[in-house]
């Protein structure tokens, strides 16, 4: 596309008539105005869709006086497997990763324990990646479980049926163990099992947004973060799979959310938005899972923040620079998860304009490839 721009602009140079001067000035500027924008890509789409974005949370609809210590205990006894209680004291993870992933994903599980969740500490603080999963319909699954948990050490098992349907139970049994066992942690990323998540990156984009915010007793403020949904209308279809109706969710469109590939909570922003789902009855169906932790965060008056690094739906095409500077990459296979990391996270970090251009590439063609995909 810039090829030919370039190759048209070159032809206008070739003709010396009069009004090429002019011509090739204007040609100029476009190209120097697109090189900008796919080098400034990031800024421009975090620019769109803060746009766009319902305003901010004004009035949360959860009644002020009601603290965080006032939430419903969670019981060991709600999980039938889960490392030590005292993980998270021994390991004191700044940062905690909690992976939902399906019984059967073993494979999936063991590319991110051989790349990111591999990792203990990143920029200087602590860093641990758990898995969460409910009970598998299959016996035989089941006991495979209990041997990974006993190998691994890593694996968190919800009391609740593990299906498609059931993901905001896995969600609401993974927000319940971070607040009961996990104490420690400033934040808690959620990442799907497909996920190449880049904890390097969301500490980078942290460290910088934080400094400013840091409040006085050293907590993160309210924080919920991720690639934000715009204005998504419930799905009013009875046959499709997250179909609600009407006396379930009356509203015309859903309050912004963070896509469920990968979203991160500050810890007060995970107490208050716990509270909130708890205290709420659970809707018949379940919504999906992001949108009750996006409908939860609008009860306690937390508004989501749009991070252009996390790629949410579409496709990421491969590039070193572009997936080191992602915080997460949807749509990964796991023999792809570990070759991706391999490359990306071995080799030297990119320069700035390498990373800008890397970015800028890999998101128009992940955005093209959306086009072509309809
Ligand atoms: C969700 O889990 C509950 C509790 O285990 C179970 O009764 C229910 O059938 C499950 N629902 C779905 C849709 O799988």
């Amino acid at each position: 596309m810039v090829g030919r721009a370039l190759w048209g602009c070159k032809n206008r140079f070739g003709k010396r008539s009069g009004r090429s001067g002019v011509l090739s000035a204007v040609c100029l500027g476009v190209l120097g105005a697109s090189l900008l924008a796919v080098l400034f890509i990031d800024s421009i789409e975090l620019w769109a869709t803060s746009l766009g974005m319902t305003g901010s949370v004004k009035t949360p609809a959860q009644p002020a006086g009601l603290m965080p210590q006032s939430m419903p205990p969670s019981r060991p006894e709600e999980y039938l497997l889960m490392p030590s209680p005292l993980v998270c004291q021994r390991a004191k993870p700044y940062l905690i990763t909690m992976v939902t992933t399906a019984p059967a994903n073993q494979k999936a599980r063991q590319a991110i324990r051989d790349t990111w969740g591999g990792e203990v500490e990143v920029r200087g603080k602590r860093v641990l990646t758990l898995f969460m999963v409910g009970i598998p319909a299959n016996p035989t699954m089941g006991k495979l479980l209990i041997v990974e948990a006993r190998e691994h050490g890593d694996l968190v098992q919800g009391r609740f049926q593990d299906s498609y349907g059931n993901l905001t139970l896995k969600t609401l049994a993974m927000l319940g163990w971070v607040r009961r066992f996990c104490s420690q942690a400033r934040f808690v990323a959620k990442v799907d099992d497909d996920v190449l998540f880049n904890p390097a990156a969301l500490l980078r984009y942290l460290d910088h947004r934080q400094r400013p915010l840091q409040t006085v007793d050293g907590q993160p403020p309210d924080l919920y973060l991720g690639r934000v949904h715009l204005h998504v209308p419930p799905d009013r279809n009875p046959s499709s799979k997250h179909f609600m109706p009407t006396q379930a969710y009356p509203g015309a469109v859903f309050p912004d959310y963070c896509s469920g590939t990968a979203y991160v909570l500050s810890r007060p922003a995970l107490l208050k938005l716990s509270l909130a789902a708890t205290a709420t009855p659970l809707p018949h169906p379940l919504p999906p899972e992001d949108v009750f932790v996006g409908l939860s965060a609008h009860t306690a008056g937390i508004a989501p923040t749009h991070c252009p690094l996390f790629s949410g739906g579409p496709a990421v095409p491969y590039g070193r620079c572009c997936y080191q500077a992602m915080v997460s990459v949807h749509h990964v296979l796991p023999a792809d998860m570990v070759r991706y990391w391999a490359d990306a996270h071995t080799s030297s970090p990119c320069s700035w304009l390498g990373t800008r251009a890397s970015l800028g590439v890999c998101k128009v063609r992940a955005l093209l490839g959306t086009l072509i995909g309809l």
